[in-house]
């Protein structure tokens, strides 16, 4: 069970007041539900586990109870919606840096935002937006799901030759400590946003597998081989095609031969 008295600091905006619940639909949700009450910047909510864990793309985040760590945190960042949509990128970065501070494990990010353990998907994040009726950014959510706990069979078949968990690497921590890694992560990340851009960029290329290896972008029902070649500067995907030439894909879904990460 996690303790909110025990994450939530006075020292910090992100995690200045924490939630811990044992069941809610989702963290998300939940986040969202108090903004449109209280607009609490910083606010961080958790639970044991989520009944209707979302994930990308309209996806399920599979949420068993006790094994994952499902944290989600309300932010009110002093930044124009335009320069918001880099902020998933950044918690990236957050993730990787708490995960290799709590639990010693080295986190590869694959673009644009999950989060491997040698070429499995350990942890998935989810970005909300909620934008006023002038247009313009109310709040974000950033919803962080890593899997803490999971064995192979709790995992499925579906999810079991994708994705991995801290338990798998023999790793022990207790999900309250890499709570509190990632909330002083992300209290980091809220301070430094959007000023400190070239430090996140430069950390984000530095750990991107996806990174010189061959991809297949989706775009409905178009599939385009390609060559991962760089990020650029809002965090897109630069590829190059077959015929020479360069794109940048901001979304859509990459597949990466040789990693198995989901979502
Ligand atoms: C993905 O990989 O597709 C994103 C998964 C994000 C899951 C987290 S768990 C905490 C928060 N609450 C949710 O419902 N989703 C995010």
């Amino acid at each position: 069970m996690l303790i909110a008295e025990r994450l939530a600091s006075p020292h910090r905006v992100v995690g200045r007041e924490v939630v811990c619940l044992t069941q809610v639909d989702s963290t998300n949700e939940e986040c969202r539900r108090r903004a449109a009450g209280e607009r609490q910047n910083g606010l961080a909510v958790c639970a044991d586990g989520q009944t209707r864990g979302r994930g990308r793309r309209g996806r399920d985040f599979q949420s068993l109870p006790g094994r994952g760590l499902y944290l989600s945190v309300l932010l009110r960042p002093n930044a124009p919606l335009s320069e918001v949509s880099a902020i998933t990128a950044w918690t990236a970065v957050a993730v990787c840096r708490g995960l290799e501070r709590a639990a010693g494990v080295r986190a590869d990010i694959k673009w644009p935002n999950d989060i491997l353990l040698e070429g499995k998907k350990l942890c998935g994040i989810l970005t909300e937006l909620g934008v006023g009726e002038s247009g313009t950014l109310d709040y974000v959510i950033i919803g962080i799901g890593v899997n803490v706990r999971q064995s192979e069979a709790e995992f499925g078949p579906e999810l079991a030759p994708i994705a991995t968990s801290l338990a798998q690497h023999g790793v022990t921590l207790g999900r309250g400590a890499l709570a509190e890694a990632l909330l002083e992560e992300l209290d980091a990340l809220y301070r430094d946003f959007p000023r400190e851009s070239a430090a996140y960029l430069a950390e984000y290329r530095r750990r991107c597998v996806t990174l010189g290896r061959e991809v297949t972008v989706l775009r409905g029902s178009a599939a385009t081989r390609a060559t991962a070649l760089d990020i650029d500067d809002g965090f897109g995907l630069v590829i190059g095609l077959p015929d020479g030439t360069r794109q940048t894909v901001t979304s859509g879904e990459v597949s990466v031969r040789g990693l198995l990460g989901y979502g």
